[in-house]
């Protein structure tokens, strides 16, 4: 079976918030944010529904197609605009598509998994898939929280997949989730974000180098044959430790998160973007698509970029 990534889309609100800016009302200071996670600012603002529709038309402009091409949409997202209906349908109206159109809930490996899942779409007599990632969690932030508020962050990114019978740029997953630890980062109804931030850290590291090293000795490679590795951007320091277990330098790894903080279901197609803005991403090059969060949930994918 084969799968083709077709184009990408983002979007990110205006609004940039500074570390400096969050120290003026918080108990903490750009050093601390800077040191303990790698975040300088974040963009704050816009609905899922209005960055995943402006990252979706971008996403079919870039792979050249009109609504008519699409036969299904798949949202990631942790923060619909409403419990229901979900927001995908909301998306799919604003973008003239009439297809079916669903939410995908799995936090930080929300992204993943609806690329998974537009695999197994595509598998079954699907075509074209739009796959967003978007994200409004500034919505669900207590700013007086100084835990979350340096941490998460506002955005969208989008893919066109498609059925190619002669080749694939998607070589092999491995997806888990653990929900033993469901309330080591939670969001109640009508509440905020909360977390254990040292836990979390703890087994993210974990899952990524179980999950990346299960997916590469199912596609047959080993690191050393990658690239370039697009994480999940929770953390520097977690992208640091998961990368050095496996045996790759920091320098193949993607960073965004300096720019976009925590942007949970849109950090890995805005790590993408920001690859192919700098020229990363180079035909027959395979690469590690991985991420974790609440759930916990995990994904890893090996690319292959035709
Ligand atoms: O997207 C997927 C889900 N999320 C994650 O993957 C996040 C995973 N966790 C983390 O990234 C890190 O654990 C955090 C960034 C959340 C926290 O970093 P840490 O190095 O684990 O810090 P800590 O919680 O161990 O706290 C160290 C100190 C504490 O003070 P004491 O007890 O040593 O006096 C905290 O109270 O830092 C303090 N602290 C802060 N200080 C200034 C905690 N948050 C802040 C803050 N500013 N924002």
């Amino acid at each position: 079976m084969g799968v083709r990534f077709r184009g990408w889309g983002i979007a990110v609100p205006d609004r940039v918030v500074t570390n400096a800016e969050l120290s003026l009302t918080l108990d903490t200071s750009d050093e601390w944010i800077t040191e303990r996670t790698g975040i300088r600012e974040r963009r704050i603002g816009g609905s899922a529904k209005t960055l995943g529709v402006l990252a979706g038309q971008r996403a079919m402009d870039d792979a050249g197609m009109s609504t008519a091409d699409i036969d299904f949409l798949v949202l990631a997202t942790t923060t619909p605009d409403r419990i229901a209906p979900a927001t995908a349908p909301m998306i799919a109206n604003e973008l003239g598509l009439t297809c079916p159109a669903m939410d995908v809930n799995a936090a930080c490996s929300g992204f993943m998994y609806a690329i998974r899942t537009a695999y197994g779409l595509l598998e079954t007599g699907n075509k074209r898939i739009l796959v967003i990632g978007a994200e409004h969690l500034s919505r669900w932030v207590d700013w007086s929280d100084r835990n979350m508020a340096v941490l998460l962050a506002d955005g969208a990114g989008a893919t066109v997949l498609e059925y190619d019978p002669n080749g694939t740029d998607l070589i092999s997953f491995c997806l888990g989730a653990d929900g033993s630890a469901a309330d080591l980062l939670t969001c109640e109804h009508g509440g905020y974000f909360q977390m254990n931030g040292r836990e979390i850290f703890r087994r993210a590291v974990r899952v990524v180098v179980d999950s990346a090293e299960k997916a590469l000795a199912t596609a047959g490679l080993t690191a050393d044959d990658l690239s370039l590795v697009i994480p999940h951007q929770a953390n520097i320091r977690i992208i640091q430790a998961a990368t050095q277990r496996l045996g790759i330098e920091m320098e193949r790894a993607v960073i965004v998160l300096d720019r976009y903080g925590n942007t949970s279901s849109a950090s890995i197609p805005l790590a993408y973007d920001d690859a192919r803005q700098n020229g990363r991403i180079k035909p027959g090059d395979y690469a590690l698509m991985t991420g974790f969060g609440a759930g916990l949930t995990w994904a890893s994918a090996i690319v292959r970029w035709s």
